[in-house]
């Protein structure tokens, strides 16, 4: 891949991203207390981020993980949204949210949300480890955020280019 031989430019690291993720996690474990919290990974690239912010959660959690499809191994969202892989937990009664690595146009995350919805559940939340608010193309606003970031195709940490560079720990761009 021609990519590869570009500069890389560290956004987050690893340690950044523990101190955030760790943050988001008290804030959620707070605000869920008492709730029947569900949590739903959007594989694949939200893995590694909902690994590590269900292990911050200190209230009885569930983890369920749906895959839809939507870029292909390309850059660009083909802004049609298909579910690949879905739950198989009954939602009734549960508070559900839905943990992905990034929210860039949100066409995913707001197809998510309202399909969760369609199965009932008592509430349903977004939770992003990274938000690119300036590529939005519906109207769609995360409920909690890791990291607001400026318009660059970022990987490590989950996400990936060409399928590759998931298992990077840290969070970088690639750069001219
Ligand atoms: P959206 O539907 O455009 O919000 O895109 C959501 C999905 O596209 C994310 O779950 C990612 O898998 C992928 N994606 C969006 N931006 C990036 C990026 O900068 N790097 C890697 N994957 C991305
Ligand atoms: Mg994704």
């Amino acid at each position: 891949m021609e990519i590869e031989n570009k500069r890389k430019e560290v956004l987050f690291t690893r340690e950044d991203i523990n101190e955030r993720v760790k943050e988001l996690g008290q804030q959620i474990s707070r605000e869920y207390e008492g709730k029947k919290l569900l949590v739903i990974s959007l594989l694949k690239g939200s893995f590694i981020f909902t690994a590590d912010l269900v292990r911050e959660i200190n209230i009885p959690v569930k983890i369920e993980f749906m895959a839809t499809s939507s870029y292909g191994n390309s850059t660009e969202s083909s802004g049609k949204v298909r579910v690949l892989y879905d739950i198989k937990e009954d939602l009734k009664g549960y508070d559900v949210l839905i943990a992905d690595d990034i929210a860039d146009t949100g066409i995913t995350m707001e197809f998510v949300i309202d399909y969760i919805k369609g199965k009932n559940p008592n509430s349903v939340k977004s939770c992003v480890l990274l938000d690119k608010p300036s590529r939005r193309k519906v109207d769609l606003e995360a409920d909690y955020v890791g990291f607001t970031i400026p318009d660059k195709f970022i990987v490590g940490y989950g996400l990936n280019y060409g399928d590759y560079y998931r298992n990077i720990p840290y969070v970088f761009a690639f750069v001219d």
